[in-house]
């Protein structure tokens, strides 16, 4: 019989139903296995023709994928698999960019592509094919440890962003080499759950699923995205890996999704360990398949036990055939069985870390710095500032511009291999400090003083941070959150400064001299009192290996800050939840105690320079459910430097069968003025859009009513309002 499977002028889909026939039970459920690949990877390989491990790299990721390609019986390759999420950012050497939410603050899709593209071409250089991510989990409980890995709180945003940057990752063919495969992450509502703690219970209806937490995973379902990772926690009782509904109907068949479902990091051993809805480990391993997952992460004894309720007939070899066949489909588009896809040496390594690719990190933590306030135009710093003190403990730390899943302490307990790596080159990071330096130049005196300790109260200098303070015409205290405060296993449930920082300001304040506040953290953090005491604040959030360049260049007015807050902040932490896109409450919807706006609002952020919109308008004011509406809004830029403005357009149902949010986004664009100039900015919104699930969970545009409000935030004082009607054609 010939080889059909290794023909490549035949189809994918030919190929897998060939390989298939000539597979041994065992072997097919080899495939559905993704181990770490420290845990005696060659005896997965040779004996139990494993399909996939995650965290190998380089040379070793060869020796592997040689082994499987040319030593095994069928010689079927392995997918090799990474949390490169901001970059390559396990990879000494390699391009980080700022974290999820610090380019989500740019708003730029085109933007979050080209960092998809940069690096998906870093990863398949250096021999690996499956990044995990992106992750569209909402955050809008900041106490969660994983908010800095998602794109913020909106749904629509978070769909847009997300669907640009696994257009980059995947490119326009997945069998170029320098494609990889997406990964959306953590589906679903993982955000969601129980006071913010990680992968606790998460009781939300199927409504408002359908509603809030289902439509970013449907955009990039729709954008190609072509692997889906289950969640951790349980939605009313059900743990999303063991979720049939989920992963079967409306994946799979509702949404025609026809990748692979991974399941979370032992997903399958945790129905059994942790969630206790399994009886046995062996259960665990039946529930995974049943539901539908095609690929098992880390749970290594689902081999053998899955193995076991094939021959009992537990689980029928149709469902394996069709979790392998998702999986072989994946290697065959991939072209993994043609061209192996090994690293490339020489020339092609260069690219990794590469000036261009640099720059686009520099361009993207630009976008995605804030300016939350500036008194007095304190900022940008003028000619007159001949001495700059710079103060605070993240001011020269490494580890506070690239943020989490990159290089850095051991981040997880359970996860040896991630372990802090010492030979990290971190030559080619900027810190704050090396930025403002460089910048600065011979004319400019910088004094550092780093005052005290992110974490521990007790370290601190902060006599001598005010004696340097004194000395200088202008203080930039650099403060924010650590590492060690945000990720898995890191909830907080206080998210005021942490260590000495707050004393550390109050001391700077009381110098007099104009103090700016840069922010280098994971999340909001509840600062209520900079806010009000501080001249000028920039929220940097973990701005990348370039970060420190960036801040300098908005500090010293190289470049006018554009970015927009993609979350909102609390004022104090019992203030949660401040998302914007709240329901219509009945009595006030505030807290006796707590004003009801947040500190900062999704959508705010400043310019250098000022914006002034007017003449809202409409294509129509009468629609059908399935026309698309444009509105058009005049932007002057009516200061004196050039800036970029993020238009934003919110819509508010009026009336309808059950309640909606006060406003949601649905549209948003971006434009660049010259100072006096004014443009006019068109936005389309498709009537479609305005659809919402109704009692019978039916998705439905009701006819009515809809406000349409446009402007520079979501706060009502920044939106231009009007009203348009939606109709039903007879
Ligand atoms: C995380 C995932 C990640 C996986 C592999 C899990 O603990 O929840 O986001 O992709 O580990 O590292």
């Amino acid at each position: 019989m010939s080889e059909i499977y290794k023909d490549p002028s035949c189809s994918p889909q030919q190929r897998t139903k060939d390989l298939l026939s000539r597979m041994t039970i065992e072997e097919k459920i080899g495939q559905m296995c993704q181990i770490d690949g420290h845990l005696d990877p060659e005896m997965w390989i040779r004996e139990r023709n494993i399909g996939s491990f995650l965290h190998v790299i380089d040379d070793e990721a060869v020796r592997l994928q040689k082994i499987a390609s040319e030593e095994t019986r069928l010689g079927i390759p392995l997918i090799f698999g990474i949390d490169a999420i901001h970059g390559h950012a396990f990879y000494s050497g390699a391009t980080v960019f700022p974290s999820q939410l610090g380019m989500s603050s740019s708003w730029n899709p085109d933007l979050i592509e080209e960092i998809g593209r940069i690096t998906a071409k870093e990863v398949s250089l250096t021999g690996l094919h499956w990044t995990f991510s992106p992750v569209l989990c909402l955050a809008r409980d900041a106490r969660w440890g994983r908010v800095d890995e998602t794109f913020g709180e909106d749904p629509y945003l978070s769909g847009v962003l997300g669907s640009a940057i696994v257009k980059g990752y995947q490119g326009t063919d997945i069998s170029d080499p320098y494609s990889i495969i997406a990964c959306a992450k953590h589906f679903v509502a993982y955000g969601e759950t129980q006071g913010g703690r990680d992968s606790s219970e998460c009781d939300v209806s199927a409504r408002k699923l359908k509603t809030i937490f289902l439509p970013p995973f449907k955009a990039v379902s729709d954008a190609g995205c072509l692997s889906f990772m289950m969640a951790y926690h349980s939605i009313d009782g059900t743990p999303c890996s063991a979720n049939e509904w989920l992963i079967k109907d409306i994946l799979k068949k509702e949404w025609g999704f026809d990748g692979i479902v991974i399941t979370d990091w032992d997903n399958a051993g945790n129905l059994y360990r942790r969630q206790k809805v399994s009886p046995t480990l062996k259960d665990g391993c039946k529930t995974s398949v049943l539901a539908g997952n095609d690929m098992i992460m880390s749970t290594p004894e689902f081999y053998e036990n899955a193995c076991e309720l094939v021959r009992e007939g537990v689980i029928k070899e149709e469902l394996i055939d069709e979790a392998c066949g998702r999986i072989l489909l994946m290697k065959f588009r991939l072209g993994l069985f043609d061209h192996k896809r090994y690293p490339q040496t020489g020339n092609a390594r260069m690219s990794i870390g590469c000036e261009d690719h640099k720059k686009a990190s520099y361009e993207s933590a630009l976008e995605s710095i804030v300016l939350l306030k500036n008194q007095n135009n304190t900022l940008p710093l003028t000619d007159n500032i001949k001495k700059i003190a710079v103060i605070g403990p993240n001011a020269d730390d490494v580890q506070a511009l690239l943020g989490d899943w990159s290089f850095g302490p051991r981040r997880h307990p359970e996860r040896p291999t991630l372990e802090y790596n010492s030979n990290y080159d971190i030559t080619s990071i900027t810190t704050i400090l090396e930025g403002i330096k460089k910048r600065a130049g011979c004319d400019i005196e910088v004094l550092y003083e780093k005052g005290c300790d992110t974490i521990d109260p007790d370290i601190q200098n902060i006599n001598k941070a005010v004696e340097t303070a004194n000395k200088a015409d202008a203080v930039i205290a650099v403060v924010g959150d650590t590492i060690v405060l945000n990720g898995e296993f890191r909830d907080r449930a206080n998210l005021d400064l942490t260590g000495s920082q707050q004393k550390l300001l109050e001391a700077l304040k009381s110098t007099g001299k104009p103090l700016t506040a840069v922010l280098l953290n994971g999340k909001p953090l509840t600062v209520p009192w900079i806010k009000e005491n501080v001249d000028a604040i920039l929220e940097a959030w973990n701005p990348g290996m370039e970060g420190g360049n960036a801040v300098a260049s908005i500090l010293f007015g190289d470049f006018n800050p554009c970015a927009k807050l993609s979350i909102s902040f609390p004022v104090a932490v019992g203030q949660q939840p401040v998302f914007y896109n709240q329901y219509p409450g009945w009595h006030t919807d505030k807290y006796i105690d707590m004003p009801v706006e947040p500190l900062f609002s999704f959508g705010f952020g400043l310019s250098y320079t000022t914006f002034e919109y007017s003449n809202l308008s409409l294509s129509k004011t009468k629609l059908t459910q399935t026309d698309t509406l444009t509105v058009s809004v005049d932007v002057k830029n009516t200061g004196n430097l050039k800036g970029t403005e993020i238009v934003q357009a919110y819509v508010n149902d009026m009336c309808s069968s059950v309640t909606t949010p006060i406003k949601e986004l649905k549209a948003f664009g971006r434009i660049t003025l010259d100072p006096g100039e004014t443009k006019t900015v068109n936005l389309e919104i498709p009537v479609s859009s305005l659809a919402l699930i109704d009692r019978n969970l039916m998705s439905v545009v009701e006819p009515g009513e809809f406000e349409i409000m446009v402007g520079s935030s979501s706060m009502d004082k920044d939106l231009l309002k009007t009203i348009f009607e939606v109709f039903i054609e007879k």
